[in-house]
Order: C-alpha cells, then structure tokens, then sequence
C-alpha cells in the first residue's frame, strides 16, 4: 500500500462518530432499539383510536411541505390541482429545491408560498405557523419519523413518505405521538392504490380467493452501485439529491419494505382482524457495494468518509412474517443485484392466486391456468374498487406512477375535506415500517425470529379492513391548472 493511501485510511480511522453513521443509525444500537422498545411496548393497549377516530372535517386545508426534492415538488403539484386545498408554506435546507418550486407553481400562477431554506432547521420555523392544517414531510428516510411527530405536536395533521421511521422506537413514538395529539400521521404508500393491487386487494376483501394463506411483495429495484454514493445537493448546486440510495444501503435488513408489504397486508386484513406475530430473517453477504465504495475511497473524497465502518445491506434480505391466525408473508429487498424491477404482489388463497411481476400481471381462479384477456376484462370491471374508477382519469392524466400517487392523494385530502377517519392509519405505517429494524434484529441473531410488536395495542381485533369505496366523499374537485403564457 502506498504512503499516500495509508495516511488517507488512518485519518478515516480517526474520524468520529460522523454525520451519517448517526443518521443511518450504528447496527448494534439499533439491535438495542428494537430490545428495549419491544419491552416498552409489551402488552400495550391503544389509548385512542386513531383508526376509527375521524378528525373534524376541513373544507380549506392550508397545507404545508417540508422537503422539496423529487417527492416533494411531484406532490405539490398534484395538490395545486385540488379545489379546498391551499399550498401555503415550503420548506427546505436548500435553495435550489425551492426555487424548483418556485417555478413550478408559477407556471401556473399559484399564489407563492412562503419558504423556509436558511439551514436544515428551518422546518421548525414553519412549524410555528398557527395558520396551517395538513404538512407533507418529503425529505430523506432518516427525518421522517423526527418531522412527523414535531409537526403532530405542533397541531397539525402529518402525511409522511415511506418508511415512517426506521427504528422500532420511531415507529412507537409516531403511534404514541397521534394518540396522544389526536393528530393524523398518514403514511403516504401509493403501491396500495396501483391500478392491479387495489383491483386483487378489492377481489381479496370480497373472498373471491377463498382464505387467504400466503402472501409474496417486494422492493427490488437496482441501482448500479455508483449511485448509492452519489453524494446529495450541495448547497445551491442544481445536482439532484440521492440521500435515500445511501441510506437503503447501509445495515442489514430490509431497508424499503412498505411498498411490498403494505399492498400484501391490505389484502390480507392485517391489523384488522390479524395481526404479525413475529418475524425471522435471511440475508446473503454484500457481494457489490462494499468493493464499489472501497473503489469511490480510493479517490479520497471527503463526503464518502463518512460511511467507512458502516456495515452495508447485503444483496438480498428475505423476511418472514408468521401472522396470528397462522398466515405468512414474504417481504423481499434488493437493491445491487442488476436484475429485473420488482415489487412481487403475490397473493395466494385456498380458491384462487394473483401475481405481479414479472408482468403481464396474472390472476388465477383455476390451477395453472390465469384467467383469459377477455375474463380479465369482466373482472376489472366488476372488481375495481370505486376510488378507482372514480379517479382512474384523472390519475393516468396527472400521473405519479402511473397514476397510484394521485389516488393515494386524492383519498387522503378527500377524507380530511369530509371529516372521514383516515383510510391508511397510523398503525399501519408503524407496522409496515418495523420490518426494517426487526429484519436487522433477526439477520444480526443468526436468522432467530422475533416478536412483532403489535403498535394497534389490541385494536386490530376489531378494526376494519382497507376500504376503497368512496367512503361516502367523493366530493373534492379537480381543477386542472394551466401553465401561464409566457
Ligand atoms: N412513495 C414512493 O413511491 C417514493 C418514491 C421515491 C422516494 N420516496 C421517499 O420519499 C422521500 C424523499 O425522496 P426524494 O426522492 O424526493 O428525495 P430527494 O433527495 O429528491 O428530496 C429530499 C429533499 O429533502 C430535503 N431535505 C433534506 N434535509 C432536510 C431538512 N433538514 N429540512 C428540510 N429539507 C431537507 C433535501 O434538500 C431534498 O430537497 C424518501 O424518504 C423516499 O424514501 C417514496
């Protein structure tokens, strides 16, 4: 090894506890998270029901957003589409994401909101606004669950990206947080209204699959091994930010699992009438990102050194949830291994099996033979849920996936206009995004398995399953925004 490279490793190795490492978290005080929460938490029950609760209607909802990168700004776009809803303030700790912004909206004549970008604490400014209903917190994985609660006690209602929170105790302060506050914290998973998800979630709800056993979903998503280091915006730089690629690549266990399970556990009326009773986990080694860091290191930038001694997620993390009335889920992570996209969607019951990706996506009444084109046609149209059908045009025109994020924000301004409960409550959020620190708690104990926490405290007995009707609203308007002449 030459002098140069030396020196450079040794003033790595004397490096402090760094930034990152405290953001994405230290392996062994995330095993100790998830030890003492679970204990905390032990034989819990719910002190109110933020499930059934229903928030007083709120015709205009002043809405505020805290980061403005890719999630942020798709978003508020959307929402600038909705009558009875005002886009009042945006935060950020850069400027250039509000100054995307900026144009964003006057293009169309928005009225301009305030910002907030001086520093990374900025949000807490637009916290203390009192004139505020409704705040979108877009920003990397490792603020959500920080945010959320801050913008709960600050008397507002919180809609959070995914994962809610990445250790246990995030997901159980969220929880505490809403009860307490009778503040909702949505979780903004928009897989669970993607066109074929909600159409077998619907079929599934009805028992057209008989009793549903089994359960497959998926994040697999590559992404070469560069971009997980691309370091994120600097300062008024006009580069993207990739904060979330770091992040899903350090630690062990699943490190994006709401968009797999979250689908799954819908269909499969988890926390309303079953439950996750526990958890085990398998991981291969990390057979990609660690030699492509030690490659980035090597050229010595200042902004890697925060990562060395970071333990990274393996190519692949299988975990298995073994539910209360003896069903089990499949939740699959991979984000380094250079194969095909996929978030699985599988459902398998006693009359009847569904599967998406590889697409075309298949239903299965018979063995072995998926239904026809033709039959698949008569099923759309008498299982596609309400919501569906009512926002389907809308949502291939304004888009987001397809179309899954405008329904996802459609369903969520609509029960806060009509005073509905929330249609994806907070237990939901908190018990998809526990898979995380319980994956890494069974990878790091040799597979063992480990009791699910259950954050409803005892109400999944009762509660009811996902509901894609209208629910009774229905009546939030879209008024398409034209850009200005210019
Ligand atoms: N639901 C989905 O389909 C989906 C898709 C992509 C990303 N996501 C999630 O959305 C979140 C945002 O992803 P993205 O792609 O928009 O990332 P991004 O990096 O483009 O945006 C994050 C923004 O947060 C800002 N930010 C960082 N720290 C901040 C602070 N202290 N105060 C205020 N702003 C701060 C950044 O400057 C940036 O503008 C991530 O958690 C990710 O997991 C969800």
């Amino acid at each position: 090894m030459n002098n140069a490279r030396r020196n450079f490793l040794k003033s790595l190795a004397a490096t402090p506890l760094l930034a990152a490492a405290n953001a994405y978290g230290i392996e062994q005080n995330l095993r100790d998270d998830v030890e003492e929460t679970k204990l905390i938490m032990k034989g819990r029950r719910s002190t109110f029901n933020m499930k059934s609760y229903a928030a007083p209607a709120i015709s205009n909802i002043r809405v505020g957003y805290i980061g403005m990168g890719n999630r942020g700004r798709a978003s508020m776009t959307r929402l600038a589409q909705f009558e009875g809803v005002e886009i009042k303030a945006i935060a950020d700790c850069y400027e250039y994401p509000i100054e995307l912004s900026r144009q964003i909206l006057n293009s169309f004549n928005y009225p301009a909101p305030t910002e907030y970008y001086k520093d990374e604490n900025s949000w807490r400014e637009l916290l203390e606004r009192d004139d505020l209903d409704l705040i979108y917190v877009t920003t990397p994985q490792y603020l959500h669950a920080e945010m959320a609660s801050a913008v709960m006690e600050s008397g507002k209602h919180a809609a959070c990206e995914v994962p809610l929170g990445y250790t246990l105790a995030d997901c159980w302060k969220l929880v505490e947080t809403s009860e307490r506050t009778k503040k909702y914290c949505a979780i903004l998973e928009n897989c669970c209204f993607d066109f074929f998800e909600s159409l077998t979630i619907n079929m599934a709800l009805q028992g057209v699959f008989g009793e549903l056993v089994y359960g497959e979903g998926a994040y697999i998503h590559y992404f070469p091994s560069e971009t997980i280091f691309e370091e994120p915006m600097p300062p008024l730089s006009k580069k993207g930010g990739y904060y979330r690629f770091a992040t899903g690549a350090c630690n062990k266990g699943n490190r994006y699992p709401t968009h797999g399970f979250g689908p799954v556990c819908q269909a499969m009326r988890i926390n309303a009438g079953d439950r996750p009773l526990y958890l085990t986990s398998v991981e291969t080694d990390d057979f990609s990102t660690k030699k492509a860091f030690e490659k980035l290191l090597e050229q010595g930038r200042e902004y890697h050194k925060q990562f060395v001694g970071v333990e990274f997620t393996g190519n692949m993390n299988t975990s298995l949830v073994k539910t209360q009335n003896g069903k089990v889920i499949q939740v699959q992570y991979d984000r380094t291994s250079p194969r095909p996209y996929s978030r699985i969607h599988m459902l398998s019951g006693t009359n009847g099996f569904v599967q998406k990706y590889p697409e075309p996506s298949r239903i299965y009444l018979e063995h072995n033979t998926p239904v026809s084109d033709e039959q698949m046609e008569e099923i759309k149209e008498k299982y596609t849920p309400e919501l569906t059908k009512f926002l389907a045009e809308n949502a291939v025109k304004f888009g987001g996936h397809g179309g899954m994020d405008f329904i996802c924000d459609y369903q969520l301004i609509d029960s806060l206009h009509n005073g509905l409960p929330l249609n994806i409550s907070v237990y939901e959020g908190a018990t998809w995004s526990a898979i995380t620190p319980l994956s890494l708690w069974s990878v790091t104990h040799g597979s063992q398995p480990i009791e699910f926490p259950d954050f409803t405290g005892g109400l999944w007995k009762d509660s009811k399953p996902f509901d894609l009707s209208l629910r009774g609203g229905g009546n939030t308007v879209v008024v398409p925004k034209t850009p200005k002449e210019s």
